[in-house]
């Protein structure tokens, strides 16, 4: 079986695929029969690369957010896709907190003025002044396998936590009215593109934080730069509608924290994420059930 990858992976399953083909280039220059599996790291998976994949039968997408294939052009050529769900959720959710708490105590800000030269006497600085987590209120918008674990993390932080989703909580607008911190963690859907409008985010209260480990998209990332820039609330960014593309007015915010898609990024999750993806590849090698197959 020959297995194609866009990148290698970390951790000790990677090595139990032999032979995998490292492909040089993403999407290939060229047509490459006789590849069965792709393994696709952060790669778009849509009807053009499908056809320079004649023979491809399994896309395994090393991650669990899966916006970037296309999936029903994938079913439609009967193309299996699977995820890698379950072990990344503590990663992501430990990242939310350290964005919560870098925004709501200004670490960042205070780290460039430490830096900076700017520390000349006591620790009364009334410019580094941060907000409580003790008695705020955080809002998840999304309380699945990330959320919950997010609020779990929150209500050790003393922190009041509701949430929004589709069949319980609050309603969506009542809840970004109502949160000092506002955290996103639903996947990238037809459904949920733009569900953070420009109407939505002027309800967000003066002075609050939006976090965004989830996907950029979800947002109106223009109107959210306006109301950065505008200095009304602020924000931890860790994804991003073009990434690696950031948008510059954002760079010299702040009241800003951007990191760069780091949600799963632990060693021991990416070799968990590895693990998961290394089996579905052996269990579809054996003509066993995938373990986590999507759509
Ligand atoms: C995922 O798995 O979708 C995450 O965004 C990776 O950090």
């Amino acid at each position: 079986m020959t297995i194609a990858a866009t990148q290698t992976l970390p951790g000790q399953a990677w090595n139990e695929l032999a032979d995998v083909e490292l492909l040089e280039t993403w999407p290939p220059l060229e047509r490459l029969p006789g590849v069965e599996v792709l393994v696709a790291v952060v790669a778009t998976v849509g009807e053009r690369e499908l056809a320079l994949l004649p023979d491809v039968r399994l896309v395994a997408n090393y991650g669990v957010g899966y916006d970037t294939v296309d999936v029903e052009a994938c079913r439609a050529r009967g193309v299996a896709v699977t995820n890698t769900p379950g072990v990344l959720d503590a990663a992501v959710a430990d990242l939310t907190l350290a964005l919560i708490l870098a925004c709501r105590r200004r670490i960042v800000t205070a780290d460039r003025f430490v830096r900076g030269g700017g520390w000349r006497s006591g620790w009364a600085q009334p410019e580094l002044l941060g907000r409580d987590l003790t008695g705020s209120t955080l809002g998840l918008v999304g309380y699945g396998r990330i959320g919950t674990a997010v609020a779990r993390r929150a209500e050790a932080f003393d922190m009041h936590v509701v949430f929004h989703r589709r069949s319980a909580g609050l309603p969506l607008d009542e809840l970004l009215g109502k949160a000092d911190v506002v955290s996103l963690h639903v996947p990238l859907t037809d459904e949920t593109r733009g569900l953070v409008s420009r109407e939505r985010l002027a309800l967000l209260r003066d002075g609050s934080t939006l976090v965004n480990t989830a996907r950029g998209a979800i947002v109106d990332q223009d109107a959210l730069v306006e109301e950065l820039v505008a200095g009304r609330i602020s924000a931890g960014l860790d994804v991003f509608v073009d990434e690696p593309h950031v948008p510059e007015p954002l760079l010299a915010l702040p009241n800003v924290v951007l990191t760069p898609h780091l949600g799963s990024a632990t060693i021991e999750t990416r070799a968990a994420m590895t693990r998961v993806l290394v089996d579905n590849v052996l269990a579809f090698r054996r003509g066993d059930p995938l373990l986590t197959p999507v759509g």
